[in-house]
């Protein structure tokens, strides 16, 4: 029987495979994200065979030098930045991240964060609550309509394909997109663009998108300079990571009215944000929920654990990342 460490409590049923897998399941007593010394403190106590950690948890050289025994760490998440892979280099253990079950539920987050900006739905509740509301009239809080529209979407894997999916079949918007790596069946099939130079696809989207990973070559891909590249009704949609944005340089942005607006649900400081972002009226905000459904959580639980059964059982874990 192993013991596996749980940082922070997830759904039930990832925890329930890996009781029935005949381990066991030691979950924090703290309902809430571990302090460094916390974690370190947990992992010195005991000899864990695996840790089941979030995006919240740094996983680096000094966590895999106190918990030599864990073969594992495995990220209930798709995003993986939180954990230095080069770090396990050289070492018997992996790390894994749980990609795909949540595919649709941020795409369908990032498809809201555009929609409602584009309707500017959160400034016309504000309206209501304020009581402002007096007359029907003409030019009351106009928006804007996506239909025919181009989106860019930056990053086409899993997340961003749906999201293009949805965008066509949904809005009948053109897509076109930049990424590493060309996706030619997604190309032929669905009739995207590809755009080799991130700057033409910065200069023809009315809607931008990011489905990139936070890695060193993403770390504030939308820079200054970049940002002063969209149109000037452009609308900046971030389901990814907060860091891809340079945040104070878009705050400038928005400011002074250079882009329409933005829908940012995660944030370079989380969960601080950049001085000024949070009193925009052009900014809609939301706290990293992309994947808060049920049905992608739920299916992040059975991942994760299904990672831990196979590292412990001697295989390599289907989401291995190193
Ligand atoms: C959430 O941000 C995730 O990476 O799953
Ligand atoms: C990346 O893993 C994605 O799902 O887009």
């Amino acid at each position: 029987m192993a013991k596996i460490f749980v940082t922070r409590r997830i759904p039930e049923n990832g925890l329930e495979l890996l009781r029935q897998a005949g381990h066991e399941v030691v979950v924090s007593e703290k309902n809430d994200v571990l302090t460094r010394d916390e974690l370190l403190e947990a992992l010195k106590a005991t000899s864990y065979d695996a840790v089941l950690c979030l995006l919240t948890d740094k996983i680096n050289a000094e966590v895999l030098e106190i918990a030599p025994s864990v073969k594992i760490f495995a990220n209930y998440a798709v995003g993986f930045d939180n954990i230095d892979v080069p770090a396990l280099k050289g070492k018997e253990v992996f790390a894994t991240n749980t990609p795909g079950g949540s595919s649709n539920s941020v795409a369908e987050h990032a498809m809201t964060l555009a929609l409602t900006v584009a309707k500017r739905a959160v400034e016309a509740d504000q309206f209501i609550r304020d009581g402002k509301y007096v007359s029907w009239a003409p030019f009351l809080l106009m928006g804007k309509e996506l239909q025919g529209k181009t989106l860019g979407i930056i990053g086409l894997g899993r997340i961003g394909s749906r999201m293009a999916e949805i965008a066509q079949k949904g809005f009948g918007m053109k897509v076109i997109y930049s990424d590493i790596v060309r996706n030619g069946a997604m190309e032929e099939s669905a009739g995207i663009h590809f755009h080799p130079v991130l700057e033409t696809l910065l200069q023809e989207a009315d809607c931008i998108s990011l489905h990139v990973p936070l890695n060193n070559t993403t770390r504030h891909l939308m820079n200054k300079e970049r940002l002063n590249q969209m149109k000037p009704e452009a609308i900046l949609v971030n389901t990814s990571r907060g860091p891809v944005i340079d945040e104070a340089a878009l705050v400038e942005i928005l400011k002074n009215k250079k882009i329409f607006g933005a829908g940012l649900d995660v944030f370079e400081n989380e969960p601080q944000l950049a001085p000024g972002l949070a009193e925009l009226d052009n900014v809609v905000l939301t706290p990293h929920i992309a994947s808060a459904t049920h049905a992608a959580r739920d299916d992040m639980s059975r991942a994760v654990a299904m990672n831990i059964i196979a590292a412990l059982s001697g295989q390599t874990p289907p989401n291995a990342l190193s």
